[in-house]
Parts: C-alpha cells; sequence; structure tokens
C-alpha cells in the first residue's frame, strides 16, 4: 500500500498525525488516498453531527479595509473597489430577514473598517441578541486588541471567525505586507480562546507562493490549537490586487485538505465555503460530502453584495442568497443531508471541553 494511503489509514483510526506524516500525506496524494479520505471524513462527520447541516446567515456589512492584504479584492489600495458600509439599522432588518428564514446564526463579517468603533459594533451585537436570544451572533472583523474583544464578547458576541491565512511566518509575509504578521495574527487567536469565544481559524488553498510544507504547516497548526471551526476554500485570484494572474487553488486539493481537518477535528464546524462554491458549481455539496456540516447563505442586501468582491465571479445568487435557501435544502437533501433550523454550537463548547 501506498504511504499516503496507509497515512490516511492511521489519520482515520488516532485522529492525529506527526509533522512529517502531514507532509508526507499532502505530497503523496492521489485518486485513492483522496477517496479514502472523502469516505472516512464525511463518515466521521456524520457520527459527530448525522446527517444535519448548520445554517450561518452571513452579513457582508463593511467593505471598507484598512488593510492590504495582497491576495484581498477589498485591500486599501484598490482604488476600484466601490466601498459601502451598511447602516446598524440595515445590519438588524438583514438578520430578521434571516430569522424569519430559520437561521440562528448571523456572521457579521467585514474589512477591518475603522468606522465601526467597540461602541458601534456592540451596541449592533447588543441589539441582536436582544432581538434574537436564541441566536448567535458570530463576528469577523479581523484583528483588535484584546480589550476590544472582551467588550464584544461581553456585549454578546458568541464566536469569532479569523483565518490564520498560512501557518507559515515567510509565506505569511509574502502574502501580507510588512504591518501584518502571523505573530499578531496568532496572538489575537488565542485571545479569542481565552475570552470563551468559540473561535474559528483557516487558511486558503493554492495561494501564491503555497507550497506542501505551507499546508503541511497549515494543518499541524490547527491539530494543536484546536480551533471550534475551520473556514477553507481555494484561493481565487483577483484583478485589482498584486496578485491578478495568479492561477486559482485547487478545488480538488481543497476537498482533500477539508477530509483531512475532518480527521484531524471530528468535533470542529466546517463550513463548506462560498470560495468552494465558487470554484465548482457543485462545490458546497461536495464539500459536505467531504466532511463539512456548514453552510452560509448570504443576507447581505442584493445591491450591495456584488460589491463585496474578495475575488472575481464570487457567487451572489441562487443558493448563496437567503431567497434561494429553498434550492440550497433541496440540493443537500438531494445528498442525502437535511438543513437545520439551530444556532449549531460546537459540540466542544457543550461538553464544557474547550481545548
Ligand atoms: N481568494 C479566496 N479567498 C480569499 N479571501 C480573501 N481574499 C481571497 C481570495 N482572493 C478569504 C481570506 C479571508 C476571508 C474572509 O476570505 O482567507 O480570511
Amino acid at each position: 500500500m501506498d504511504e499516503a494511503l496507509s497515512l490516511a489509514r492511521k489519520l482515520a483510526g488516532t485522529h492525529t498525525l506527526s509533522d512529517g506524516e502531514l507532509l508526507a500525506l499532502i505530497r503523496g496524494r492521489g485518486p485513492e488516498t483522496a477517496a479514502f479520505l472523502r469516505e472516512a471524513a464525511a463518515k466521521t462527520a456524520r457520527s459527530v453531527f448525522g446527517r444535519e447541516i448548520y445554517l450561518r446567515g452571513l452579513v457582508e456589512f463593511t467593505n471598507f479595509c484598512r488593510c492590504d492584504c495582497r491576495y484581498c479584492g477589498i485591500r486599501r489600495s484598490n482604488g476600484s473597489a466601490r466601498r459601502y458600509r451598511l447602516t446598524p439599522e440595515e445590519i438588524l432588518a438583514a438578520c430578521r430577514e434571516g430569522h424569519a428564514l430559520g437561521f440562528r446564526t448571523f456572521v457579521l463579517q467585514g474589512g477591518e473598517d475603522p468606522w465601526w468603533t467597540d461602541e458601534r459594533l456592540c451596541a449592533v451585537v447588543s441589539a441582536l441578541k436582544g432581538e434574537f436570544p436564541d441566536s448567535a451572533v458570530t463576528l469577523s472583523v479581523g484583528e483588535r486588541s484584546r480589550e476590544s474583544y472582551a467588550r464584544l464578547r461581553a456585549a454578546g458576541a458568541d464566536r469569532y471567525l479569523l483565518r490564520h491565512e498560512t501557518a507559515d511566518p515567510a509565506h505569511y509575509a509574502f502574502l501580507h505586507p510588512p504591518g501584518q504578521t502571523l505573530e499578531s495574527r496568532l496572538h489575537c487567536l488565542r485571545d479569542l480562546k481565552e475570552l470563551g469565544y468559540q473561535v474559528g481559524a483557516g487558511m486558503m488553498v493554492g495561494s501564491p507562493g503555497q507550497t506542501d510544507e505551507c499546508l503541511a504547516a497549515d494543518l499541524a497548526f490547527l491539530r494543536d490549537f484546536r480551533p471550534h471551526m475551520v473556514g477553507m476554500g481555494p484561493y481565487l485570484s483577483h484583478p485589482d490586487t498584486p496578485f491578478a494572474g495568479a492561477p486559482d487553488g485547487s478545488a480538488e486539493l481543497t476537498l482533500y485538505l477539508l477530509s483531512a481537518v475532518r480527521l484531524l477535528l471530528p468535533q470542529a464546524l466546517l463550513p463548506a465555503t462560498t470560495a468552494l462554491g465558487t470554484a465548482l458549481p457543485d462545490g458546497r455539496e461536495r464539500g459536505i460530502l467531504h466532511g463539512a456540516n456548514v453552510v452560509m447563505p448570504n443576507l447581505t442586501p442584493p445591491e450591495q453584495r456584488e460589491k463585496y468582491l474578495l475575488y472575481h465571479d464570487k457567487l451572489s445568487a441562487g443558493a448563496e442568497c437567503a431567497a434561494g435557501l429553498e434550492e440550497l435544502g433541496r440540493r443537500l437533501r438531494a445528498v442525502g443531508y437535511e438543513p437545520v433550523v439551530q444556532r449549531g454550537d460546537s459540540p466542544l463548547m457543550l461538553t464544557g471541553k474547550q481545548s
């Protein structure tokens, strides 16, 4: 049996691998190992979550950003991005619509927009928690101070998504301008965990300069940090960034790694991401069949949604939007899964085993 396949078997049995084994699993990938990983990951996801798929209502509430990530379409230096910022009332209205549709988690995602001070963001979070006490609020607004994270948590925020992007410091420096460091990103992730958030990390697959060693470092980081959630999608290039013209990341490799992450972290909340849905027509379904258990339809008002362009051709219609929820349900049921009206908390939180 080839080495990668025997490592995949070991991963499925023990839910861990050493750094060197993770690298060999990535380097030695092939159709047979991929099929084994997919089946083992889907089985593991079913043993933890059954056939239930958690829904998150995504509200992309600002595309102003002070960061200049070289891969991202809403980077500060992109003068062609049409900027928008929803008002607090517009955010609440989007969530109200989502709640009526059955969403019990709202993900407020945005660029690092200085207009959104702690005071303003806390006010929105507490208004949401006041109006929808049965729902979870997830924030995804980048790097802030520990005090800021503490205030937002006290205002009621339950979860926080902050992808680590790459666990290799040199690769991080290649993807970001000098002021942005992996060290600072990891510091934020540790703060968020200590403050009691359910925390999401994650990376793009196939970003410029990424090697198999980088991906092995990502898996080792996830294995050790044990985030509650892992967001992972293919890198998709954007024409108005320094990486314009760089090839897109591989959807196949993304699926392979999704399965590996499910086996490393059986309890993790793992979305079939928008980027995966953009890269493949049936990306959402294939993500689920490779071990994902979450989908995040878009609740952003349509006029603004098309301006939140992290990469080219980003999906924003059809099953991506709330109005397409029925279609999404049909598509999930067609592959044997069922979207559910639930907060969908991390099982790690429910059993009190946070680390
Ligand atoms: N391709 C794919 N994903 C991207 N992101 C940002 N730019 C791109 C891109 N060009 C991802 C980053 C970020 C998340 C919100 O979107 O990983 O954390």
